[in-house]
C-alpha cells in the first residue's frame, strides 16, 4: 500500500523531483517532520534499597542510582516536575530467599516505596515491575525446582503464579497504579488479572511485558537490580532472539488474558518486532530501551566516541518510528530536559 502510493507519485523523477527541497533548513524540515518523541512518551526506571539518605551510583550505568525511599520520593519530584507521565519501580530487598518473600511482604521495600510516593508525590503514575527475580536467593524469576542427581533445575511455573499475584496484589494494595509483569511465565497475566479482579482492583491496568526475549542486553541492570541468576540462564522462560512469529502468539495470549498495554524487550535490537505488533494488534505498545542499549551509549560517550544526546534522540525516536507509544527508558530524565529546551 505505501509502496504503491509511493510509485504512482514518483512518476515524476529526478530533475523535476528533487528530494533535497524539504530538507534545505530547519523550519522546512520541522514541518515535514513525520515523528515525533515527546515527554508524554517516556517513563523512567528507578531502583530503590533500604535504608536512610543512600543514594549510591551503578557504576555500569552512569547518572542511576540505587536509593532508599526518602531519596527516592526526591527524585521523584523532580521527575513529576519535569512533566514526566511515570516511572517504573525496581527493589533491593534486605534480604533474598527462595521463596523470594520480600516481593510480596507487607513491609516489602517496594511496598513501603510506594506508600511514601503515593503520600508524597501526586501527579506521577507509579508502576511496579512484577517479578521474582530481585527477591529470589538463586535470581531465577520463579520457584526453582533442582534435581538433587543431575543437578537440572526448572522454574516451576504455575507455582510461580501464585507468587507473581500475591506480589501484584500486594503493590496494588500499597497503592500502585499499573502492575508490568516481566517474569514471562505462561498464564501470568490471566491470573494477575482474576487476583487484581478479585481483590476489588479491577481498575489497574496491567502492562505485560509481552514479548521478552533473552537478551545479553540486561547485564549493567543485573548489577543495578542485584539479580544476576546465581546459576543456568533464563533462557528456559524468556523469549529466544532469533524468533519473531512467537512474540504475536505471546502479545496475542496476553491479550485474551487481560493485558492493557504490551511491551516488548530490549528495544533497539528488536525495531521490527515493535513494528509488527503495532501493526497486528493495535494496541499500545510500550519498548523497554534496556539498560546495555544505554550502558553502551555512555560508555562510548565517555571515551569521546558519541555524541550522547544527539544518539541519545535518535535512538528514543527510532524506537518511537517503529510504532511504540511509550518508551521505559533511562534516558527519561534527560530527554525531558533536553526536549524541554
Ligand atoms: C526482570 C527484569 C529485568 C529487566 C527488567 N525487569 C532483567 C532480566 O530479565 O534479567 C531488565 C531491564 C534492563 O536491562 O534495563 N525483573
Amino acid at each position: 500500500m505505501i509502496l504503491q502510493t509511493f510509485m504512482r507519485e514518483n512518476i515524476m523523477g529526478f530533475p523535476e523531483r528533487r528530494l533535497r527541497r524539504l530538507r534545505s533548513n530547519e523550519n522546512i524540515r520541522r514541518l515535514v517532520r513525520e515523528t515525533q518523541i515527546s515527554i508524554d512518551d517516556l517513563i523512567m526506571p528507578l531502583f530503590v534499597r533500604p535504608g536512610k539518605g543512600i543514594k549510591q551510583p551503578i557504576p555500569s550505568m552512569p547518572g542511576n542510582f540505587q536509593m532508599s525511599v526518602d531519596k527516592l520520593v526526591e527524585e521523584v519530584k523532580i521527575l513529576e516536575g519535569l512533566g514526566i507521565p511515570g516511572i517504573i519501580l525496581f527493589g533491593i530487598p534486605e534480604k533474598k530467599d527462595e521463596m523470594g518473600s520480600d516481593a510480596y511482604a507487607d513491609e516489602g521495600i517496594i511496598q513501603k516505596a510506594i506508600i511514601a510516593l503515593k503520600r508524597e508525590v501526586k501527579n506521577i503514575l507509579v508502576i511496579t515491575d512484577v517479578c521474582m527475580c530481585e527477591y529470589t536467593n538463586h535470581g531465577h524469576c520463579g520457584f526453582v525446582r533442582t534435581d538433587d542427581r543431575t543437578g537440572h533445575f526448572e522454574v516451576d511455573n504455575d507455582m510461580t503464579l501464585e507468587l507473581l499475584v500475591k506480589e501484584s496484589v500486594s503493590h496494588a494494595k500499597a497503592g500502585a497504579d499499573i502492575i508490568a509483569p516481566s517474569d514471562m511465565m505462561d498464564g501470568r497475566v490471566g491470573a494477575i488479572r482474576q487476583g487484581l479482579d478479585e481483590n476489588g482492583f479491577e481498575h489497574i491496568p496491567v502492562m505485560a511485558y509481552s514479548a521478552k526475549y533473552a537478551s545479553g542486553f540486561y547485564g549493567p541492570f543485573r548489577e543495578a537490580a542485584e539479580s544476576t541468576p546465581g546459576f543456568g540462564d533464563r533462557s528456559s522462560y524468556q523469549m529466544d532472539p532469533h524468533n519473531a512469529a512467537e512474540a504475536l502468539r505471546e502479545v496475542s495470549l496476553d491479550i485474551e488474558e487481560g493485558a492493557d498495554i504490551v511491551m516488548v524487550k530490549p528495544a533497539l535490537a528488536y525495531l521490527d518486532i515493535i513494528r509488527i505488533i503495532k501493526d497486528k494488534f493495535k494496541y499500545p505498545v510500550a519498548a523497554y530501551n534496556v539498560s546495555g542499549e544505554f550502558s553502551v551509549v555512555k560508555a562510548a560517550s565517555e571515551k569521546g566516541w558519541i555524541d550522547e544526546k544527539r544518539v541519545a534522540l535518535e535512538i528514543l525516536t527510532s524506537i518511537k518510528r517503529a510504532g511504540a507509544d511509550i518508551i521505559l527508558t533511562y534516558w527519561a530524565k534527560d530527554a525531558a530536559q533536553w526536549l524541554r529546551k
